[in-house]
């Protein structure tokens, strides 16, 4: 198993995490998941993974309280996360406390931000961040889904302890972070911390492009998805923090902390992967899919009215935009029925959408990564 160090100076860790979001419940416990969901993280564990990511909002607590059972009496660096409306220095105390009594643990080594609060000013959380780790409750400090800007007002807003991690997703599909994030991590000594790191089980985009990374996956003897997670911790600042319910899979990503590619053969993987990207009117896209699921704004009202009460608003988010943040380029496919006069369907970005629409009027065409079929 491949260990990288967190930050410049924080806890080895292994490579290959765990990540634990929608592990048992999305919005609500699922305690039917419990047993299987205890049996792959044990496996993890005894395979080398050292590191466990969970967050004070899946399944309402319930993942703290699995990672808990399943971390007892082991040695595993847990990172954890509060949510974006307990930013405040009251709030977040009470966060971490009921963090740590789920954990079952007196400190937790990695304390991240899940996503800003533009309500919120950023130096006043990184100032409650480093109160709390003079005070030993927690280690280092992580964000995730940080615009560049916002991360280097994190980083130069800590006084007592570090910047260490960032969290964003990337995987073979989503390859955007290289641009800049990634880069930016590399030369500060902050871990990039990869999510959905097997593109939320479709591992690569399209399944034609799944089979000629089946072939070079052969020569390894191992799985599509473990090929994967190789190729993306072969960068120096990443480990990646896969989510497997089933012991199969968590035995499949532990082995790609033990894979040694080949020069060619991550070339080869580099030429054959990311997503296409292109630039279409916003009326194009289908915001609402049939059979989504899921908190879907269906209207222009509805996103401004904020029906489903997220922090960051489409209408918070639309400022962003407006003053020059960076912020990823949301995901369609190729519509069901184009008849219905939407060529695409969104299949991610749902606030990211609206907040385009609301910040350039409806206006502006809007950057898009396609997935293939
Ligand atoms: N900070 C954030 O805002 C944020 C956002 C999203 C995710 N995350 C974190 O990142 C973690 C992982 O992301 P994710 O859950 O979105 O997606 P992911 O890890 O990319 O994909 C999970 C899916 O892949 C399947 N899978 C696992 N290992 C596999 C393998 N070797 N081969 C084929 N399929 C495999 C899983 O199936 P089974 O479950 O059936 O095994 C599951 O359906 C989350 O659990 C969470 O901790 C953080």
């Amino acid at each position: 198993m491949l260990y990288k160090t967190i930050g410049v100076s924080g806890p080895r860790i292994s490579a290959i995490g765990v990540g634990t979001g929608g592990l048992v419940g999305v919005d609500t416990p699922d305690y039917g998941r419990d047993e299987g969901a205890l049996a792959s993280l044990a496996l993890s564990f005894e395979r080398g993974v050292t590191f466990v990511d969970t967050a004070e909002v899946y399944g309402a607590g319930h993942s703290e309280e699995v990672v808990g059972r399943a971390i007892a009496g082991r040695d595993v660096v847990v990172a954890s996360k509060v949510s974006p409306e307990n930013l405040t220095p009251e709030r977040m105390r009470v966060s971490l406390d009921n963090s740590l009594r789920r954990l079952g643990r007196e400190r937790i080594e990695l304390y991240q931000v899940h996503w800003s609060n533009p309500s919120i000013p950023i130096a006043e959380t990184m100032g409650a961040l480093d109160d709390l780790a003079a005070e030993g409750k927690i280690g280092d400090v992580g964000v995730c889904n940080f615009s560049l800007r916002e991360l280097e007002e994190a980083r130069t807003s800590l006084r007592h302890a570090r910047l260490a991690t960032m969290q964003a997703e990337y995987n073979l599909f989503d390859r955007s972070v290289e641009q800049d994030v990634l880069p930016y991590c590399q030369t500060r000594g902050i871990t990039f911390l990869a999510y959905s790191p097997l593109d939320q089980g479709h591992i690569c985009g399209s399944s034609a492009r799944r089979d000629m990374l089946a072939e070079i996956a052969g020569r390894y003897q191992c799985s599509v998805g473990a090929l994967a997670l190789a190729w993306l911790i072969r960068r120096p600042p990443v480990v990646v923090i896969p989510r497997a319910g089933r012991a199969e899979h968590a035995g499949q990503n532990a082995q790609a902390g033990s894979l040694v590619l080949s020069d060619a053969d991550a070339t080869e993987i580099d030429r054959l992967t990311g997503a296409a990207s292109a630039i279409i009117p916003v009326n194009s896209v289908r915001a609402a899919p049939a059979g989504g699921g899921g908190k879907v704004y269906r209207s222009l009202e509805e996103a401004k009215a904020n029906i489903h009460h997220m922090t960051p608003s489409p209408s918070e988010l639309a400022r962003q935009m407006l003053d020059g943040e960076f912020l990823k380029p949301v995901r369609v496919r190729r519509a069901d029925n184009p008849d219905e006069g939407y060529e695409y369907d969104l299949v991610e970005g749902r606030i990211r959408y609206w907040a385009w629409v609301i910040a350039f009027e409806g206006k502006r065409d809007i950057p898009v990564l396609i997935r293939e079929r």
